[in-house]
């Protein structure tokens, strides 16, 4: 098989070439997740946003986008005509992805309607698949990311909307804190589209699915407890996927640009515990060797795992052999027709509020 016998530096040197010979044609963006030695060849890196605004910007024709598959469907629906979205590992998903179908969320909603005055927007976090994210398109929805969330969902309740907010509950119920939402004004919708509130539903705003990521729902106030203890000067920051909890006794809580960020710019010698996937606080501290960066856990994301050097480098490979007529591209990325435009209208409709600010 091509590559079996390359170290982690030919396979560098064969990306470092290839994509000279193809110049501005191809660009390699990579979230924040994905591992070090990728993330160095990367054009762009970053949050889910941050990468799904710099991807529909490019003009390049080829995108080698390395992440899970539910951030290449966002490239691939943001796509402009010719321009092509590979996938270096296929089998690289998001378990909260699959915690909600499409059909589920117009049930949820269906039964949110039956016990509520107002109307409700559905605002799916972008770890979903294109067919939810296009039922919010064709619904009045938008998609989020954790770096606008809160922005989002503000906009909603300003018009006097409810918000059903899925599938990560733990997001939507840090957003609903941060935005003074009463626990009693909340309620937690089950697969079988019951609701748990301490409220009365009539006065519910925010409608939360109850979805989790495996690699957030590890951190416990036990853990920050301990780390605490082992490093009090240190500072706490988590991602928004976290248990409400721990969110409320950390110090800060961001998107992955935003941990990265506050790190680059804190004094040299302070102390960092960071609540979020294990690879990508290995790198902050490899970037920032003079601050203490520790782990609250150690919590790795099996799936961005899945995407390694040598899987990118088969997909580069695939373009450059295409470009010279040799061969087919390499787990190109189609979204279903049926859910393009609508999934493209709620990505849309996310950049348009973020942006007019
Ligand atoms: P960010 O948008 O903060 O990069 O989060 C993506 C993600 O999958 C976190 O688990
Ligand atoms: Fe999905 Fe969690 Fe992995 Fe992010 S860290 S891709 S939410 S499983």
């Amino acid at each position: 098989m091509k590559f079996d016998r390359y170290s982690l530096t030919m396979l560098t040197e064969y990306i470092t070439s290839a994509r000279e010979e193809l110049g501005g044609r191809l660009v390699i963006p990579a979230h924040h997740y994905i591992a070090p030695d990728i993330v160095d060849i990367a054009d762009f890196t970053g949050d889910s946003y941050k990468l799904a605004v710099d991807v529909s910007r490019t003009s390049a024709e080829f995108i080698v986008f390395c992440g899970v598959k539910f951030m290449a469907d966002g490239a691939a629906v943001l796509a402009k005509e010719g321009q092509h979205v590979l996938m270096p590992e296929p089998r690289a998903g998001c378990p909260m992805a699959d915690m909600i179908t499409a059909s589920e969320a117009d049930a949820a909603l269906k039964a949110i309607n039956a016990v509520s005055p107002r109307e409700t927007a559905p605002v799916v976090y972008m770890n979903s698949h294109a067919d939810a994210k296009s039922f919010c398109g064709r619904n009045n929805g938008s998609v989020c990311t954790s770096s606008n969330a809160k922005k989002i969902v503000k906009h909603y309740l300003d018009a006097g909307m409810n918000v059903f907010f899925f599938p990560d509950y733990h997001l939507g119920s840090n957003v609903a804190d941060e935005l003074g939402v009463s626990p009693d004004m909340t309620a937690r919708v089950y697969n079988d589209f019951t609701f748990e509130t301490t409220g009365e539903l009539s006065a519910v705003k925010v409608f939360l699915w109850n979805g989790f990521c495996p690699v957030h729902y590890d951190f416990d106030v036990e853990d920050v407890q301990r780390m605490r203890s082992h490093y009090p000067d240190g500072k706490v920051v988590i991602h928004p996927e976290s248990k409400r909890a721990v969110a409320d006794i950390a110090d800060m809580s961001g998107s992955t640009q935003f941990i990265y960020d506050t790190i680059s710019k804190s004094d040299p010698g302070s102390t960092w515990i960071v609540g979020t996937e294990l690879t990508f606080v290995q790198r902050i501290a490899r970037d920032f060797s003079d601050r203490v960066i520790e782990p609250l856990k150690p919590s790795p994301c099996p799936d961005m795992r899945k995407v390694t050097l040598k899987s990118t480098a088969l997909a580069v490979s695939s373009v450059l052999d295409y470009v010279n007529g040799n061969g087919s591209l390499l787990n190109e990325v189609h979204v279903n027709q049926e859910h393009v435009e609508g999934a493209k209208i709620a990505l849309e409709r996310m950049i348009e509020i973020v942006e007019k600010g």
